[in-house]
């Protein structure tokens, strides 16, 4: 804590260069913000640095600590505290995620701020009586909460990585839950599609005070008093002090959920990235308690096997390759993923090349559906046991972070910690609330997921680095529930073997698949290849059309050493940089 001791001195000056690098960032920094529409969007490139996240006033606070001097772990506790108020729907201080790093010299990192299960918590708590699942239990209201992980883990990164002052990287976003952010169209179209939870759980609220109009401006000055206080005292204060004490105090009023001892004792924890290799690019990706890494690893390692660089790109044989291959890598996560502190999970039988190729025997080429109902979770010898934000930031140090955070839903679990103004994520419900029955994406898993207190729960985020020639060539990840790993799975494909820009690898429409239900996903612009759908219903797939897939942020080295951005218009995502 030595260094926050001596941040109390220079809060006021931070206060005034923070609000000015703000006033400053704008006209030194390019910022692109998407368009809106459905065409192309023009490509943002950057020779140094590069910050890319769901919101510009993020992505303009990474580009301006980067401007500073500061390193990529700077600008990246940066951009979570902004998010947390500017992008109330999934940033947080309430919540948890992950964080794949490449610390500049060093090996690869992967920092695990997930929720975990508080002590009361246990298999059946989200059933009734007869054993059956209460409805809306684990999905909204206090008692969907997990403990949250946010705070500790932006304090680890800190302590290990950062350059610059606690409290200074705090203060962008004190500014902005001070003064406030203008909304956007989407803000207030997502806020008026929670705003009944919002007021059924808390009353009146900041974020339902009026009918919001774009370009409204919203404060949240509770919010800015938390905030105040995790700059000065840090973790101590969100779980042992004032913050603690409204959590708690919250928790007393609605069940006794989240307790002093579940808040005391969590920690976020540093875990080893998963590693593989696919034709010849490094991917770098998150181990459990995430699912994405696993399954993207083996996804990529089967379609190298079946030679997914001679299948026309979004041709009917490339969707249903693809998709084929997602329905094995899900259904291996329903039965053997969950917390590696709590599981033992049989990681490198599930990668190994023996494994996957066995997985892939009876597909060929595959040219019709194979039913979910035929495909089973593999055997392995041996084995025992959308709201969400994603961004990117690089530095001219050779520092890359790629975080995913959380609070599950949008606006969580709808509980707004009264006096602390934040927003308390609705975790609970990714793990398997009941065996075999879906949770809110329509994922299902039994005994490796099951509720235990302290266990942290499986989770499909996916923040992954590539590397080309031992060279950062990519940092990538999305928000989406179970659509998050297909969709990072997609820009790999469309940037590395289909020769992509990082926009244009946003742009392209998106499916997904995920074992069960049956069904193949697809957004609404396929609606416009109508031969291609009905040879994929002859193939034997159950179509559905369903809103946008994944929100990416993501950062590309190009091939003459610019930095390019993803910055997907299915959100308002903002790359900046210089
Ligand atoms: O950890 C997970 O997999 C989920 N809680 C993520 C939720 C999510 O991406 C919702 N956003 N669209």
């Amino acid at each position: 804590m030595h260094k926050i001791i001596s941040v109390k001195k220079t809060l006021c000056l931070s206060v005034v260069v923070c609000f000015l690098l703000f006033v400053f960032s704008t006209i030194f920094f390019g910022c692109k913000k998407q368009s809106t529409s459905l065409n192309k969007s023009n490509s943002f490139y950057t020779n140094e640095y590069m910050a890319v996240s769901a919101r510009k006033e993020a992505s303009e606070t990474g580009a301006a600590i980067l401007h500073k001097g500061g390193n990529a772990f700077d600008a990246a506790i940066a951009m979570h505290f902004v998010l947390a108020v500017t992008y109330p729907q999934a940033g947080n201080i309430g919540g948890g995620g992950f964080m794949v790093a490449q610390p500049t010299g060093e090996a690869p990192v992967a920092l695990d701020f997930r929720e975990q299960a508080p002590h009361k918590a246990h298999e059946t708590i989200y059933l009734d009586d007869a054993g059956n699942v209460i409805p809306g239990m684990s999905v909204i209201g206090h008692r969907s909460s997990g403990i949250p992980g946010s705070v500790w883990g932006m304090y680890e990164i800190y302590q290990r990585y950062a350059t610059m002052a606690w409290s200074d990287l705090i203060q962008p976003a004190i500014q902005y839950a001070q003064h406030g952010f203008v909304l956007t169209e989407k803000d207030i179209v997502e806020l008026q599609e929670v705003a009944k939870g919002l007021d059924s759980i808390n009353g009146p609220n900041v974020f339902t005070s009026k009918q919001w109009k774009p370009g409204d401006t919203l404060k949240q000055p509770d919010l800015a008093k938390t905030l105040q206080r995790i700059a000065l005292y840090g973790p101590k204060d969100f779980y042992e002090g004032e913050t603690a004490r409204l959590i708690i105090q919250e928790m007393q009023q609605h069940g006794n959920w989240i307790d002093s001892t579940d808040l005391k004792t969590y920690k976020a924890k540093w875990r080893t990235p998963l590693t593989g290799f696919f034709y010849g690019f490094e991917i770098i990706t998150m181990p459990p308690p995430s699912s994405g890494g696993i399954a993207l690893l083996q996804m990529l390692y089967m379609l190298e096997k079946l030679n997914i660089h001679t299948i026309p790109f979004h041709s009917m044989q490339y969707i249903l390759t693809v998709a084929e291959i997602e329905k094995l890598a899900y259904a291996d996560r329903s039965k053997y993923l969950g917390d590696p502190d709590f599981i033992s999970i049989p990681t490198d039988s599930l990668l190994s090349k023996n494994y996957l190729n066995k997985r892939i025997n009876h597909l060929g080429i595959p040219s019709v559906a194979t039913p979910a109902s035929e495909i089973e979770p593999g055997i392995i010898n041996g084995y025992e046991s959308e709201e969400t934000t994603h961004f990117s930031v690089v530095d001219n140090k050779g520092n890359a972070v790629s975080i995913t955070t959380t609070i599950n839903s949008a606006y969580g679990s709808k509980v707004i910690v009264k006096g602390g103004g934040f927003i308390l994520n609705n975790e609970m419900d990714d793990f398997a609330i009941k065996p075999g029955v879906k949770n809110q994406f329509g994922l299902i898993g039994g005994k490796a997921n099951a509720i235990q207190p302290g266990k942290r729960m499986l989770s499909s985020m996916t923040p992954t680095l590539v590397k080309e020639n031992g060279r950062i060539k990519m940092i990538v990840g999305s928000p989406g529930g179970a659509t998050i790993i297909t969709t990072v799975l997609q820009q790999l494909l469309n940037v590395l073997i289909y020769n992509q820009g990082m926009q244009e690898s946003c742009d392209e429409p998106r499916f997904h698949h995920q074992w069960l239900p049956d069904v193949l996903y697809l957004e609404e612009s396929w609606k416009e290849k109508q031969e291609l759908l009905d040879s994929l219903e002859k193939a034997g797939y159950m179509l559905q059309f369903r809103t946008p897939i994944g929100r990416v942020s993501a950062i590309l080295r190009t091939s003459d050493n610019r930095w390019e951005a993803g910055a997907d218009r299915r959100g308002d995502n903002a790359a900046a940089g210089k």
